[in-house]
């Protein structure tokens, strides 16, 4: 395993990392509440995942690489859930196809239930006992493997109850809240130059891709001060973002006519009024919040017709250093994006995962490590664009100024919106 992924926050001893254990795994539970196993089971596409799947998937990782290896006489809950749920790793051996995950009426969602009591029951025997620091950082890599999982969760959940005509909420809808503007659109400027980035190895987790540190050279340019809002969308549509190719790469604009894009996904104007699909039902599109759920091409043709370009994700990293890791995460229950207010760079952080126009690449000295954990990023650096900050649906606690998230390009199902950059 790769020494990022081996260092670890709660350390060797049991005591925190139990606490740690309980906490995450009692998240994953509480999304769950109010899922009937229909709700748990249908898969929406192919890039979604059921509910039922992500919550037997984030046990099975416990069970199949630290129980089974690691706690003496650990009796496997069920043969038939290695081929089940294992998602992506070639290394542990054949796996159910990922786009006929829906297909899984059986197990009943009251028998993932029962399969993350078995494992809680085998993590805390192994949790009481000595831990070495090896295995502490292997549990720990589940921890937050598990709250990768409860963001992907949401955003499969969302995507499912957006097909539904009923467009049900996830969370009940609230009273609206006061709407506020978001602060004026303002640029910080930063000289760049020789500057260091990834993650410091200073026993905190990151994951394996996020280091090693290394030196880019940046060139000045400027950020701003907030995240591109619904409002502002708005106006790009309404002067034909998406029916002239002049802003798009030739790549985006294949996709946007493929798919037939003209807003974000879960837009619909209805009556003269843009609505969208949130985890709170259907709601009216709020102009002061920042835009969500834009493919990196469509943030790209934004920026392009904007005057501006996408940050690069050393030059959001480093205007990210020093912010405080709060935000509009997943803590606040809002579970939707907000308007982003304040002076200096607001929103860095939670609210939508901000595209950059960085590829999804290994840094400098970096080497996936040999086994299966070894799969859990590098084999995905081929064709993905890095998304940074963390979203409405991020688990608080799991967002760091290093993180790297990607996806492919054309996906739009994720928390994903953009802040704008440019030279100067
Ligand atoms: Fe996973």
């Amino acid at each position: 395993m790769p020494q990022q992924a081996l260092s670890t926050r709660a350390g060797a001893q049991s005591g925190p990392l139990a606490e740690a254990f309980d906490e995450v795994r009692a998240a994953s539970m509480a999304l769950a509440e109010g899922l009937s196993d229909a709700d748990a089971t249908v898969q929406s596409m192919e890039d979604a995942s059921p509910a039922k799947w992500h919550l037997a998937h984030v046990t099975w990782f416990f069970e199949r690489f630290v129980l089974k290896p690691h706690l003496k006489g650990y009796d496997g809950f069920s043969d038939d859930f290695d081929y089940l749920f294992n998602s992506y790793y070639d290394a542990v051996g054949d796996r159910h196809p990922r786009p006929r995950r829906g297909m899984l009426t059986r197990p009943r969602l009251n028998e993932v239930m029962a399969y993350r009591t078995h494992v809680d029951a085998g993590m805390r025997t192994l949790l009481d006992g000595d831990i070495s620091d090896d295995l502490a950082a292997l549990i720990t890599l589940g921890l937050h493997h598990e709250e990768q999982h409860q963001e992907l969760f949401l955003t499969d959940i969302l995507h499912l109850f957006a097909q539904n005509p009923l467009k049900p909420a996830f969370r009940p809808s609230e009273p609206r809240l006061m709407q506020q503007p978001a602060s004026p659109l303002a640029w910080q400027r930063f000289e760049g130059g020789l500057i260091e980035t990834g993650h410091e190895d200073d026993g905190r987790f990151a994951f394996d891709c996020e280091g090693p540190r290394h030196k880019v050279w940046l060139e000045p340019f400027a950020l701003a001060n907030r995240a591109v809002t619904n409002g502002e969308w708005i106006a790009f549509i309404e002067e034909g973002g998406y029916e002239r190719p002049d802003h798009w790469l030739s790549d985006g604009w294949a996709t946007c006519q493929a798919e037939g894009w003209k807003a974000p996904l879960y837009w619909r104007k209805e009556k003269g009024e843009w609505w969208t699909m949130t985890l709170r039902g259907w709601q009216p599109v709020d102009p002061e919040a920042p835009v969500c759920h834009v493919s990196h091409y469509e943030a790209d043709a934004y920026a392009s017709w904007a005057g501006a370009r996408l940050p690069a994700e050393a030059e959001w990293e480093l205007a990210a250093r020093g912010h405080p890791l709060a935000g509009n995460d997943a803590g606040t229950g809002r579970l939707s994006p907000a308007p982003q207010t304040g002076g200096g760079l607001a929103g860095l952080f939670g609210d939508v995962w901000e595209w950059t126009r960085s590829a999804y690449s290994p840094y400098p000295g970096f080497r996936a490590a040999e086994g299966a954990v070894g799969e859990y990023n590098g084999k995905f650096m081929s064709g993905q664009m890095v998304l940074r900050g963390g979203s409405c649906a991020t688990p608080p606690g799991h967002i760091r100024g290093t993180y790297r998230n990607f996806f492919h390009p054309g996906k739009r199902w994720q928390f994903s919106g953009l802040r704008l950059a440019r030279d100067v």
